[in-house]
């Protein structure tokens, strides 16, 4: 029913490009050393791990894998699936969400894990990961993990990937929006094409829903209340009712809100991977956190352009934003 195998509609020259001639040089794959693998795009450093995983993951089935695409609400989604988790064996005022950053708080499985499998406790079920769900390793699927999903409207996420390509490769020098935009429509993003990222991990959530979440970063912001009891049930860790009574979840939500997540000393100044090629300011994950901004970046005609291709590839799957 869905029409997720069809070709990526960019890919078939049905784009109209917008960028100005002199920046055509820039719209190279390689530029952004972006490589394509299993029909998706990946950085070099990630992608070494993404092969890696798929080799060596031994998933468990009480793993909790956090998945998404970058730039979607990864770093909320793993403060709270982590406040979830921990919130009996911390106070509020001690949870080291307070001084250390939410990716350094849950592991990633293509950097983290493959690297340095001693990063994985028996008692501490979550990881993370951005693996398309058609590229997990397999075992995650065999072992009956459970798989969250969050994702995002492509147009808000793509104004959160300029906004963090621009400040990631400053090498790469001036990078205007229509470049990146270009390059987004038509697939070429980290672990892109978005839109295939999103719907494989859509129809897996039809299918097995027991087993696969699938929240929208738009819904957590309307309804955070209603997300987050139903982030925390799917977890195994619903909050019992002297729990609802004394406020538990709305500690949780004010934990890892974007107001407070952002305005930590840890999130201000500190440094994410610090001694890697992918280094980068803890800051950079805390942006804007806001459901629309891409009306303040786009034209009507690039509006118009992404709501084509989310029309024609999430559209008949039920999946709107
Ligand atoms: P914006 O760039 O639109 O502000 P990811 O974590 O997948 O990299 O996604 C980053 C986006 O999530 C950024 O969006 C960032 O500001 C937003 N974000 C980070 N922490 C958040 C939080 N606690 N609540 C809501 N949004 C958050």
């Amino acid at each position: 029913i869905c029409n997720g195998e069809a070709e990526h509609p960019t890919s078939k020259g049905m784009a109209i490009s917008t960028i100005p001639p002199q920046f055509n040089g820039l719209l190279s794959p390689e530029n952004f050393d972006l490589y394509q693998y299993e029909g998706f795009w990946y950085h070099n450093f990630y992608l070494e791990g993404v092969k890696l995983a798929q080799k060596q993951f031994k998933a468990q089935p009480t793993d909790i894998i956090l998945c998404s695409a970058p730039k979607s609400g990864t770093t909320w989604l793993k403060a709270l699936a982590f406040a979830i988790l921990t919130r009996t064996r911390y106070d509020f005022s001690s949870n080291p969400l307070l001084v250390t950053m939410p990716h350094d708080c849950v592991p990633m499985l293509e950097v983290d894990i493959v690297q340095n499998p001693g990063n994985r406790s028996p008692e501490f079920p979550l990881l993370s990961t951005h693996i398309p769900f058609s590229s997990l390793p397999t075992s995650i699927v065999a072992s009956g993990s459970r798989i969250v999903y969050i994702c995002r409207d492509p147009k808000d996420a793509f104004v959160s990937f300029w906004h963090f390509i621009v400040k990631v490769r400053p090498e790469i020098g001036f990078l205007p929006l229509e470049v990146v935009f270009e390059m987004f429509c038509r697939g070429v993003s980290y672990y892109g094409p978005y839109w295939d990222h999103v719907l494989g991990y859509w129809k897996a959530s039809l299918e097995q829903p027991e087993k696969v979440l699938f929240l929208k970063y738009e819904d957590m912001k309307r309804e955070a209340s209603v997300c987050v009891k139903r982030l925390a049930e799917f977890m195994g860790h619903p909050f019992s009712s002297s729990e609802e009574s004394k406020g538990v979840m709305e500690q949780v939500l004010q934990l890892c809100s974007f107001e407070n997540l952002s305005n930590l000393e840890v999130n201000k100044k500190g440094r994410h991977r610090a001694d890697t090629p992918v280094a980068i300011e803890n800051n950079t994950y805390f942006r804007r956190g806001k459901v629309g901004d891409w009306k303040n970046h786009l034209t009507d005609q690039m509006i118009r352009r992404m709501n084509h291709i989310t029309e024609q590839k999430l559209g008949s799957c039920g999946l709107t934003f």
